[in-house]
């Protein structure tokens, strides 16, 4: 049966280790693996814009012997032009697997439904799951392993963040997350994270002052406060996430050598700084890096024959 990889969540402890062992693999001798989607092809289906996600999968697809095609918004215009349904079965006739970057996440799962071949959520409103992934392989290759680091995440409580909250539960990452009021990440991810956590032992905490959640941390994390599609809340957002800024005084606040990451694009000034972007302990673009081997590993799984 095929596979998709919608969210973090369907993904078991040991289903995100295999992912990490075979990207290390192919991170490490990546012309082993020059040839091992030979003729397939992978449509990217993007409705927002991108430059990591995009150009990754593009790239990455090449690099295992495949090829990959853009299909941006003015092309399909999905649910537009045709229903989700049809795209899914006409695409599933040609390509060998599907990524699409949109908006809802509902269409995300109507995409897998209907695809006979395997889907990948490039970035849904909902979550990130090919970022969280990178985020964590990216904290295993600095500290040797992910259980029991201690991650704060500062700022919008928002498909990035759901995402690293499912794979901090699931890899026993500590979680200290500080939003403003009205912004907290979605509560059935939440929710499951804890009950996983009992297991796992990730301790997912909650501040109203993102000082207090930077203390102790080992990392740092942030992302824009106004994600795509919700341009036109960017003023209202900058006034109520100024206080949410990952600044100098809190890397000071963080534990010693804590690393610094941003999934990017990055709003300087706005939810970092670029003394903290580019300062000390910043890894955002190993973190971007990471994202090319770590869907190359998921390409392979999903689409090898
Ligand atoms: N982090 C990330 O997904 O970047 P893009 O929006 O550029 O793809
Ligand atoms: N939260 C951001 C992430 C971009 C990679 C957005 O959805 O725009």
């Amino acid at each position: 049966m095929k596979k998709d990889l919608l969210t973090v969540g369907q993904l078991s402890k040991q289903e995100i280790y295999d992912i990490f062992s075979l990207t290390a693999k192919i991170k490490k001798t990546p012309h082993k693996y020059g040839n091992v989607l030979r003729g397939r092809s992978l449509a990217l289906i993007f409705q927002k814009p991108s430059n990591r996600t995009y150009v990754s999968f593009y790239v990455g697809m090449f690099q295992l012997g495949g090829t990959a095609l853009y299909l941006g918004p003015d092309q399909i215009k999905l649910g537009e032009r045709e229903t989700v349904h049809d795209v899914a079965k006409t695409l599933s006739r040609y390509v060998n697997g599907i990524v699409l970057r949109t908006f809802a996440h509902q269409t995300v799962i109507d995409m897998a439904r209907y695809a006979d071949v395997p889907v990948i959520n490039g970035l849904s409103d909902f979550s990130h799951p090919c970022q969280a992934l990178a985020d964590l392989f990216t904290i295993k290759e600095k500290f040797g392993k992910c259980k029991d680091i201690t991650l704060a995440y500062i700022g919008d409580g928002n498909n990035v963040c759901n995402s690293l909250i499912s794979a901090c539960a699931k890899l026993g990452v500590h979680l200290n997350i500080a939003t403003p009021r009205g912004y907290e990440p979605d509560a059935s991810v939440i929710k499951s994270a804890r009950a996983i956590g009992l297991q796992s032992g990730s301790v997912i905490r909650f501040f109203d002052k993102a000082l207090a959640a930077a203390r102790g941390a080992d990392v740092l994390y942030t992302d824009v406060w106004a994600s795509m599609g919700q341009e036109k809340e960017a003023q209202k957002r900058k006034r109520a996430f100024k206080a949410f800024q990952l600044n100098s005084e809190l890397r000071a606040a963080a534990n010693k050598g804590a690393y610094i990451m941003h999934c990017l694009p990055a709003h300087r000034g706005e939810e970092i700084t670029d003394e903290v972007i580019d300062g000390k302990g910043s890894i955002v673009f190993d973190e971007a890096e990471n994202r090319l081997h770590v869907q190359k590993a998921v390409l392979v799984q999903l689409m090898g024959r």
